[in-house]
C-alpha cells in the first residue's frame, strides 16, 4: 500500500513575544497572512498529501475560513492546538492517527510562524526522515556562545564546535513520533528532535536555511519583508506589451529605432515607434511597474518627438536597476504595408544593443491580418511583444 506524507504545522501559539494585537501567524506579510505563506510551501509540494494545521481555539473558525477561501481543496485540515507546542503537535498526531483516511507514513512538522520555507528543505528533510527515520533542518552555529551569569557576567565561553541551531521542518515516521509522545510523559520538550532523543531515536541533522527565520519579534517581521522580497526578485519575469498607432502623412516611419521607407508614418506624441513601445511596456510590465504612458507622459513636452530608443534604454536603467535582464523576447508588428522583411534584422540589433540583450535574445516577426481590420485597411500599425527577464544575480 502505498503511504503518503503528512505535514504538520504548529500555529496555535499566541505570539506574545511579537507583542502584536493579533497573534503572529495571521500578520500580513506581502499582504498575506503568514500562516498561509506557510500552509501554501507545503501545499505546493509534490510529495505532501495532507497538511493539518493546529490553531488556538479562539481562532479555529476564522482559520477554516481563510484557509477556504484561499485554497478548494480537502488536502489542508484546521484543528484546534493545546497550551504548549508540544500539546500542538501530539494534537496533530492524534489527527493523523485516529481521524485521517490518508495512510501516513513521514510526517513534517513545521512551525507555523516559518514562512520562508524552502521547497528544497522540505524535500531534503522529508528525504532524511524517511531514510533515517528522523531528521531535522539545523544551521551550524556561527557565532561564539556565551554563558551569562548574574548582572550580564559571563560565566562561560562556550566550544560551538558541533553545535547546530534547531529550524524546523523536523520530519520523522509517524510511527517513532507517536512512540515518542507515548513515552514523554509529563516532560517539557521544546521540539520533535529532543522527544525523539529521549525516546532513544536517532535524529538525522540536515542543512537548514538562514532565510528560514522563525518570526517571533517584531523586528524578524521586517527581516522577513526584506527575504520575501528578494525572493521574488531570484525568480524569472515575464511580460507582456501592446501598442497601436495610426498613420499620418507628414512624419517618418520609425520602427525599431529603423526608419522604414514609406510614403507615411505614425501619429504620436513620440517618434511613434510602436514595436518599440510595444517592447518597453513588455519590460515594465514583467518589472511590474505600470506602462510607458506613466514613466514618459505624453503630456510632459520633454517627451516630444522623442527617438523612442531613448525612451528604451531608459526602461533597460529601471531593468538593470532592479536586477533583471533579458532571457528573450519575442515581438510581432501587425502591418498590412510597408514590408518589413528586409529591416527586421537591423531593427533587431538595434534593440538589442539599447536593451543590452544577448545575441540572438530578440526576435522579430511581422505579419499582415489578411486586409482584415484597422491594419489590414491600412489605418495603422499594431505591434505585440512578450519578455522573459531572468535575474542577473542567479545569472550573471
Ligand atoms: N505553537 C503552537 N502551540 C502552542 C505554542 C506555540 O502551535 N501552544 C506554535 C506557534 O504558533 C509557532 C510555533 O509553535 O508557529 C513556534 O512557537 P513560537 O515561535 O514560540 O510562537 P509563540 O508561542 O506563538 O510565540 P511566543 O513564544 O512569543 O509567545
Ligand atoms: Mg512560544
Amino acid at each position: 500500500m502505498t503511504r503518503y506524507a503528512a505535514a504538520i504545522i504548529p500555529a496555535a501559539g499566541s505570539g506574545s513575544r511579537m507583542k502584536s494585537s493579533r497573534p503572529k501567524q495571521y500578520l500580513k506579510l506581502a499582504g498575506t497572512p503568514v500562516l498561509i505563506h506557510t500552509i501554501s510551501a507545503f501545499h505546493r509540494h509534490a510529495d505532501i498529501a495532507v497538511i493539518v494545521v493546529v490553531v488556538p481555539s479562539e481562532w479555529l473558525r476564522q482559520t477554516t475560513a481563510m484557509v477556504a477561501s484561499w485554497q478548494q481543496d480537502d488536502k489542508v485540515v484546521v484543528i484546534t492546538g493545546g497550551l504548549r507546542r508540544q500539546d500542538s503537535v501530539k494534537a496533530g498526531v492524534d489527527y493523523l492517527i485516529t481521524r485521517c483516511s490518508t495512510p501516513v507514513d513521514t510526517v513534517l512538522v513545521h512551525d507555523g510562524a516559518r514562512p520562508l520555507i524552502s521547497q528544497e528543505l522540505i524535500g531534503n528533510c522529508l528525504y532524511s526522515a524517511e531514510e533515517h527515520g528522523a531528521a531535522i533542518a539545523a544551521i551550524p552555529v556561527k557565532d561564539t556562545l556565551k554563558k551569562g551569569g548574574t548582572d550580564n557576567r559571563i560565566t562561560a565561553t562556550i566550544d560551538r564546535t558541533g553545535l547546530w541551531q534547531a529550524q524546523t521542518p523536523q520530519a520523522a515516521k509517524l510511527s517513532l513520533l507517536r512512540q515518542a509522545f507515548d513515552r514523554a510523559g509529563n516532560r517539557d520538550f521544546t521540539d520533535e528532535a529532543s522527544l525523539l532523543e529521549h525516546a532513544g531515536c536517532d535524529v538525522h541533522l540536515v542543512a537548514g536555511s538562514e532565510t528560514n527565520i522563525k518570526i517571533t519579534r517584531p523586528e524578524d517581521m521586517i527581516l522577513a519583508q526584506k527575504i520575501f522580497m528578494r525572493h521574488i526578485t531570484t525568480h524569472p519575469r515575464i511580460g507582456h506589451g501592446f501598442d497601436a498607432h495610426t498613420f499620418c502623412t507628414g512624419r517618418d516611419l520609425i520602427l525599431g529605432g529603423i526608419k522604414i521607407d514609406h510614403h507615411e508614418g505614425l501619429a504620436g506624441h513620440s517618434d511613434a515607434d510602436v514595436l518599440t513601445h510595444a517592447l518597453c511596456d513588455a519590460i515594465l510590465g514583467a518589472l511590474g511597474k505600470g506602462d510607458i504612458g506613466h514613466h514618459f507622459p505624453d503630456s510632459s513636452a520633454a517627451f516630444k518627438d522623442i527617438y523612442s530608443i531613448t525612451l528604451l534604454e531608459k526602461v533597460t536603467a529601471v531593468m538593470l536597476e532592479d536586477g533583471f535582464h533579458i532571457g528573450n523576447a519575442d515581438i510581432t508588428i501587425v502591418c498590412q504595408a510597408p514590408r518589413l522583411a528586409s529591416y527586421i534584422d537591423m531593427m533587431r540589433q538595434t534593440l538589442s544593443k539599447a536593451c543590452r540583450a544577448a545575441d540572438g535574445a530578440i526576435n522579430i516577426k511581422a505579419t499582415t491580418t489578411e486586409k482584415m481590420g484597422y491594419t489590414g485597411r491600412k489605418e495603422g500599425i499594431g505591434c505585440h511583444a512578450v519578455v522573459f527577464l531572468i535575474p542577473t544575480q542567479e545569472n550573471p
